[in-house]
Formats: C-alpha cells, structure tokens, sequence
C-alpha cells in the first residue's frame, strides 16, 4: 500500500480517548488539525465557532477526512514489547516452561535471521500484520543480527510504524547456545552501537520515528561484563534499555542465585534502569523493587497472555499502577499469541479479575482472593494508548496539541467484526465494547504522524 504523502489535514470524527487513567473524553465530531510533521496543532470541537470555518478551508484544499456515524478516532496503540523474529512462531509452540522454550524452539528460530532474505520476508509481514491490527508504536526484540536488525529499522521507517527497536545482546555460554551467542561482551557492545548509530542516521528519520534500544536480552543470557558495558552506553547514548525482569519463578530464581539479588536491583546496579527502561513482565517484582522501578520512572511491559503460558503468576497490576509505576501492554509476540493488543487488553482485564477472585475453588474464598487487583476495560484502553506514551517518554496515545497524530478508525459498522453497537448505548459503553469486541476487521483506517499506514475496503 503506497503511503499518502504527509500534508497539513484536518480529521472530522469523534473521537475517543483516555487522557487520564480510568476517564473517557468523547468529543463528537472534533476537527482533529494535525500538521506536516504529524503533530496535533489543534482539536476543535463542534459548538466552536473556529471549527465550521477550519473544516471549510481544509475540504477547500481537498484536505478533510470526514468519518460518519458508528466510527470513531481512537489514539493508535502501542506495543511495548514485542519479538520480531518469532513472528512465524505465533500460535504454536506453547508447551514448554521459558528456559527449555527458549532452547527447543525460539533460539533455534532466531538463529535463521543470519540470512536476511529471510529476516526481509519474515519482518515486512510483521508490520504490516501489526498496523492492520492498530499497533502504531511497536517495541521490538529483533536478533543478535546486525544486518537484519536493520532491515527490521528500514521497514519501520519505510512503512512508518513508530519503533523502539533493539539488537539482541546475549553472551552467556551457560545460557546461550553455541550457535546463537555473542563472541564477547566487546563485540555485542560494538554491534549494539553500531546499530545505535545506523538508526539515528537513517535518513528520513530526523523526527525520531524509529529509536534504537540497547536490548540485553535478560540477565541469564548476559554476562555481568556485558550488562556493565550496556549500562555504561546506555547513560552515555541516552538510548531505551529494554530487557526482561522477574519473568517466571525459573528466571526470578535464576538472578537471585547468581546476583544474590532480584532482576531489579541488579539492572540498577548496572546502570540499567532509567526513565527510557521497559522491564517486560515483571511478575515477581517485590515491594523494593517497585519503589526503585518507580524511582527511577522505568516502565514495565504487561504481557498479560504471555504470562499465561510462562510466568507462573498474574502480575499485581494494580498493586504496580498505584504504587505511581509506569505501565503499558505488550504483546510478546510469540510466548503471547495473538498480535493485537486490543485482544492483551481485554486479557488484562480478564487476568486481574482472576488475582481478584483467586482461581483454585478448593481453597476457601477468603483465602484464594486478592482484594483490589481488578482493572475495567477502560483502564485496560489506557494502558492500550496513553499509558504506553507515559512507559515509553513519548507524546503518543491521546490527542492533544503537540501529540503525534497515531490514530485508528474503528468502524463498528465492518460485518466482518464482532462489534454491535446499539442506538441508545452510552460512549462509555461503546468504549467497553472496543476493547471486549473490537479487532483486526473493525479497524479500518490507521494512521501514524499523520501518514496513513492501513486501510482497507469502503
Ligand atoms: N526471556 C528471555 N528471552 C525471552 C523471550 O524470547 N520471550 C520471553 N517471553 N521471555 C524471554
Ligand atoms: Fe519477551
């Protein structure tokens, strides 16, 4: 699909967002201005007197989209943590505990990314697959391949998805098998910076669509001289770190036996952890290690259908959310199977109405459940958009002047999807109904710093 060409453009629709956690903002039909760089440069709502006359000047220059009655403009989401290369891998191979999966299917998989026809194959239908289903920022695991990491940089930026992309560092002999592991903590760290500076002088990417992130891939698979390398280019770089924390009992066990520390305090004793950190899952983090994610404004990546499969617990979300920690969804694409995070929304919803009731009905009640762990579909929207902006330090997930303008149309009107609305429906209702129904075949236009990146059928 050819992209349309980045002109000033106004957007007639409804839109619906979640500026601030658990508070839906409708505004019908708002006249979204957004500029030639993708930046919002003003909403107006119908009963200004501005809008008829904006609306007016921009279907004069032919630049109006005007959406109708059962569709709505919603922020773009964003996927904080995704493994590209396990793209072909999506909905199998879920047998295994982490630390065997790893070895029997996943390392294996990604070692094939030395050959970067296919890395191009497997990478141009991943983000095509991830537009159509509304993802606009995507955080991306690629492999320890320098040259098919960047091809993953070069379709982002050419179908322009936003991105955070890493280039996987993994070391450890012990961990890492002999055929997919760095040489040396040196050549990962040479490599790591190469890519580094590879993306931040793509051309085209002056406005920092796509970001590099240094990648350790989590601490069993690292050296401590790597992680202390990674540490020090990631305060010199000002780079993303993202890497896994306190996944499973397996993995937490791991670190505590090697570090004689959790997976928090040894990233921070690494100089890991910062405000540009995305801890996926973070599952068995303790009361310690929240007050330090939360000090240093580090992120964590909710992975709520992968931790099914596994992490062995249910994160305590919103023990982490109250606490003021940072936190947005992933999908990790393919410990979790399904590409869309509207699907991990409604899943997160779901996994904390069952830490609220607890699951073992031959425990007695009282003892099974964890009070307060639920989240609505309207806090499960906002970690979809706005929370993820927050996670990632990036003006993204709610309109707003000076936001970007990552957007998707939902047409609840699509027969393909399941969606059905009713006439008398509040749009709080609508919105529940997004995130319980809405999916691949409703979303029918999206839109990233004002380019649009899919679409399909009237
Ligand atoms: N920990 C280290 N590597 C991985 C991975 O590829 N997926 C998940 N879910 N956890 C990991
Ligand atoms: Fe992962």
């Amino acid at each position: 699909m050819s992209l349309s060409v980045a002109t000033e453009r106004a957007f007639l629709a409804t839109v619906m967002h979640t500026p601030v956690c658990g508070q839906l903002e409708v505004i019908p039909e708002a006249l979204t201005v957004v500029g030639p760089d993708g930046v919002i440069k003003a909403i107006h709502r119908r009963e200004s007197p501005l809008a008829e006359r904006e609306a007016q000047r921009f279907a004069a220059a032919n630049n109006l989209v005007t959406f109708g009655a059962d569709q709505y403009l919603l922020p773009g989401l964003v996927d904080m943590h995704v493994h590209a290369p396990q793209w072909p891998q999506l909905g199998k191979a879920l047998d295994l505990p982490l630390e065997e999966w790893l070895q029997a299917y996943t390392f294996p998989l990604e070692a094939r990314y030395a050959d970067t026809t296919y890395a191009q194959s497997v990478y141009e239908s991943l983000v095509g697959g991830l537009l159509a289903n509304g993802t606009t920022t995507a955080v991306y695991y690629a492999t320890l391949h320098l040259p098919a990491t960047q091809i993953l940089a070069d379709i982002c930026m050419r179908r322009s998805q936003r991105a955070v992309i890493g280039r996987v560092a993994m070391d450890d002999a012990q961990q890492c098998p002999p055929y997919y592991r760095d040489p040396s903590p040196r050549v990962a760290e040479a490599e790591t910076r190469a890519f580094i500076g590879y993306v931040r002088s793509m051309p085209g990417n002056q406005g920092g669509l796509i970001k590099p992130a240094i990648t350790p891939r989590f601490i069993p698979s690292c050296s401590d001289e790597l992680l202390r390398r990674l540490g020090a280019l990631a305060r010199e770089t000002g780079c993303h770190v993202q890497t896994h924390c306190s996944e499973s009992d397996w993995e937490h066990g791991y670190v505590l036996a090697r570090c004689g520390k959790t997976d928090t305090a040894a990233l921070d004793g690494f100089g890991l952890l910062s405000r540009r950190t995305i801890l996926a899952h973070g599952n068995f983090v303790g009361d310690d290690d929240i007050a330090l994610i939360r000090a240093r404004r580090a992120g964590i990546a909710h992975c709520p259908l992968s931790n099914v499969y596994f992490s062995d617990a249910i994160l305590p979300l919103q023990k982490l959310m109250q606490h003021g920690v940072n936190v947005g969804l992933g999908s990790d694409i393919a410990a979790g199977a399904s590409p869309s995070i509207l699907e991990n929304a409604r899943h997160a919803v779901i996994a904390s109405r069952l830490l609220e009731s607890g699951v073992n009905a031959e425990e007695e009640r009282l003892r099974r459940r964890r009070p307060d762990s639920r989240i609505d579909a309207l806090t499960a929207f906002w970690l979809a958009t706005a929370g993820g902006g927050v996670a990632l330090d990036l003006p993204i997930g709610v309109f707003k002047e000076g936001y970007q303008f990552d957007a998707m149309l939902v047409d609840a009107r699509s027969r393909a999807g399941n969606l059905r609305l009713d006439p008398y429906e509040r749009p709080a209702e609508i919105l529940q109904k997004i995130v319980y129904h809405g999916g691949r075949a409703n979303i029918r236009e999206v839109w990233v710093a004002n380019r649009r990146v899919h679409s399909f059928g009237p």
